[in-house]
C-alpha cells in the first residue's frame, strides 16, 4: 500500500477557501462553521454497531483463544485452521551459504538472494527485487501465474553478481517459498492450497501442491533451483525476526490481508500425530478465518457477499488493509442516499467498488487543519465531490469508526495469542520480555490504527503484563526468514 498523492497547496480566503488539486483549481464554500456534526442516523447507528468496549473485546479475545484450542485439537475443529508449519527448528544463526526467497501474497511478489555467513558474519549480502503481478494473472490459470514468476526469478538470478553471491560447486540453488495464503502443509517443502484470499482466484489450484506448481514452472524455464521450505509470511516474519531477537514469539501481518503465527509447545497440540511431543513448533493460525461474535454491520455483510470469497475470512475483512476503505465507501454511499451529505446527488465515483482505499482513509485521518482541507482534497480527487466542512467532519468520523474497530479487534487477536502462550509457558508472569514481530503496510503506515491496537492490548492485558510485551515493526523480514528456513532445511 503506498500513499500516493501529495498535499494540495492551500490558500485560505474569508468564508471560503481555494486550493489547487492535481486536476484543477476550485473553490469550496465552507459556510458551515459549527464544530458539531448534526444528526445523521446512518452514522449514529454505524458507530453504535461498531462499538468495541473493553468487556466485549475481552469476549472476542476469549472466543479467538477457544477457536485456537479447538483447531489444535482436531483438523477443522474451529474457525482458525491452526496449521502445522513443520518449522520445528528455528534458525540458529549458524546458517551459511547462498539461499533465495520468493514472496507471493499480494499484488507484488518479491525475490531475494541472501548470502549467509554463519554466527559471526550473519547476513553478508542480500539483494531483492519487487515485481508487480498483472491483475489478469491473479485470476488466470496456475500455469500463467507460476510461468510469470519463474521467468522473473530466472532473470533475477541471471543478474546476480558472482563476487557478492557464491553458490558452492555441485549444489543446486535452494529457495524458501513464502506463499501467503492458507495452505495445508504436508511437510516443510510441500502443501496444498486450501483457498484463495485477498482478491486472488487462480483457477484449478485449490487442493493442488503449490510447491509442485512452482518447481514445474522453474524446470520449464530451465532454472536450476528447488524449493526447500514452504512458509507462510507470518511464519517467515517470525523466523526472520527471531534470527535477530530470541524473545520473538509471535509474527503478525497487518497488510492487505492479515495473519498471526506463534511458537507453540508441541505437548499442547493434540492433533500432532508425531511420536515426539517435546519441544516447540510454529503454528500458522490463519486467524483471518475467525467469524464468531464479530460486530458485523450491514456494510460488512454486503461487502462480504460481493467478495471473491463470500462467507470466509470475516475477521480479515474487518481488520485488514484490503477492506477498510471499501467499508467506509459503503457507509458514505448510504449516507449520501439518505441525506444530502455531498449535495442532492450521489457521486458516481462513490458507487464504484473499492474506489476508496485504506491509504485514502489514512490521508484523511492525518489532516490536522481546522477546516479539514486535506480531507476536502482527497474527496475531490478520489470521489470527485466538493464537500462542505460538515460533510468532511462526518467522513472523518466514518473513517475513525472503521479504523478504531479494526485496530481494537486486531489488538484482541494479539491478546488471545499472548494469553495462550502465557498459559503454557508463564514467560511474561516471570518477567520475561515477549516480542510480537509485526509487518504489513496497514500497521506501518496508519498511526491511528496502531494506537487503537495498542490501547486494546493494554486494556485487555493490564499494564503489568503489557509492560513485558514489545510490538516490534520488522519490515520485510519474511524474505530473510524464508531464506533462513531454506538453509535450515537444506538437503545438503
Ligand atoms: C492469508 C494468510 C496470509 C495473510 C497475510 C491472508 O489472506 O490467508 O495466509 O498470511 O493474508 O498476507
Amino acid at each position: 500500500m503506498s500513499l500516493m498523492f501529495a498535499s494540495p497547496v492551500v490558500t485560505p480566503t474569508v468564508g471560503a477557501f481555494t486550493f489547487s488539486s492535481r486536476r484543477s483549481n476550485y473553490i469550496v464554500m465552507s459556510a458551515v462553521r459549527s464544530n458539531s456534526t448534526s444528526l445523521c442516523p446512518v452514522l449514529t447507528k454505524f458507530q453504535k454497531d461498531c462499538a468495541t468496549p473493553t468487556p466485549y473485546l475481552r469476549e472476542v479475545a476469549n472466543a479467538i483463544a477457544d477457536d485456537m484450542r479447538a483447531g489444535l485439537a482436531v483438523e477443522g475443529g474451529g474457525d482458525l485452521d491452526m496449521i502445522l508449519s513443520y518449522v520445528d527448528a528455528l534458525p540458529s544463526g549458524n546458517e551459511e551459504g547462498l539461499f533465495y526467497a520468493l514472496d507471493l501474497g499480494g499484488t507484488n511478489f518479491r525475490v531475494r538472494s541472501v548470502q549467509l555467513g554463519g554466527e559471526k558474519e550473519r547476513v553478508v549480502a542480500t539483494e531483492s527485487e519487487q515485481i508487480s503481478i498483472p491483475h489478469k494473472l491473479m485470476i488466470g490459470t496456475s500455469e500463467e501465474l507460476f510461468g510469470f514468476i519463474a521467468t522473473k526469478l530466472a532473470s533475477f538470478v541471471a543478474k546476480e553478481k558472482p563476487g557478492r553471491f557464491r553458490l558452492e560447486q555441485g549444489k543446486e540453488r535452494e529457495l524458501g517459498f513464502t506463499f501467503s495464503f492458507p495452505v495445508k502443509q504436508t511437510s516443510i517443502d510441500s502443501g496444498t492450497l486450501i483457498k484463495w484470499t485477498k482478491g486472488f482466484n487462480v483457477s484449478g489450484m485449490e487442493g493442488k501442491n503449490v510447491v509442485a506448481c512452482l518447481n514445474e514452472a522453474m524446470a520449464v524455464h530451465g532454472l536450476d533451483m528447488r524449493v526447500s521450505a514452504l512458509v507462510n509470511d507470518g511464519v517467515g516474519t517470525l523466523a526472520g525476526a527471531k534470527y535477530w531477537d530470541e524473545d520473538v514469539m509471535v509474527g503478525v501481518i497487518l497488510g492487505t490481508g492479515t495473519n498471526a503465527c506463534y511458537v507453540e509447545q508441541k505437548r499442547v497440540i493434540p492433533k500432532l500425530q508425531s511420536k515426539s511431543s517435546s519441544g516447540t513448533t510454529i503454528i500458522n493460525t490463519e486467524w483471518g478465518g475467525f467469524s464468531k461474535i464479530l460486530p458485523r454491520t450491514i456494510f460488512d455483510r454486503e461487502m462480504d457477499e460481493k467478495s471473491l470469497n463470500p462467507g470466509e475470512h470475516l475477521y480479515e475483512k474487518m481488520i485488514s488493509g484490503m477492506y477498510l476503505g471499501e467499508i467506509v465507501r459503503r457507509v458514505l454511499l448510504q449516507m449520501c442516499e439518505t441525506t444530502d451529505l455531498f449535495g442532492p446527488f450521489v457521486p458516481v465515483k462513490l458507487s464504484t467498488p473499492f474506489a476508496l482505499r485504506t491509504e485514502h482513509l489514512c490521508k484523511i485521518q492525518e489532516d490536522k487543519t481546522d477546516d479539514l482541507q486535506i480531507v476536502g482534497s482527497v474527496l475531490y480527487d478520489i470521489l470527485e465531490v466538493e464537500a462542505s466542512l460538515e460533510a468532511r467532519r462526518r467522513v472523518v468520523e466514518v473513517c475513525d469508526t472503521v479504523i478504531k474497530r479494526g485496530g481494537r479487534l486486531a489488538g484482541a487477536g494479539i491478546v488471545a495469542l499472548l494469553q495462550k502462550i502465557e498459559k503454557d509457558t508463564k514467560r511474561m508472569g516471570s518477567g520475561k520480555r515477549t516480542v510480537v514481530a509485526m509487518d504489513g503496510a496497514l500497521y506501518e503506515k496508519y498511526p491511528q490504527y496502531r494506537e487503537y491496537m495498542q490501547d486494546a492490548l493494554v486494556e485487555l492485558l493490564g499494564h503489568k503484563l503489557a509492560s513485558y510485551v514489545a510490538i516490534k515493526h520488522t519490515k520485510d523480514v519474511s524474505g530473510l526468514g524464508a531464506a533462513l528456513l531454506a538453509a535450515t532445511n537444506s538437503i545438503y
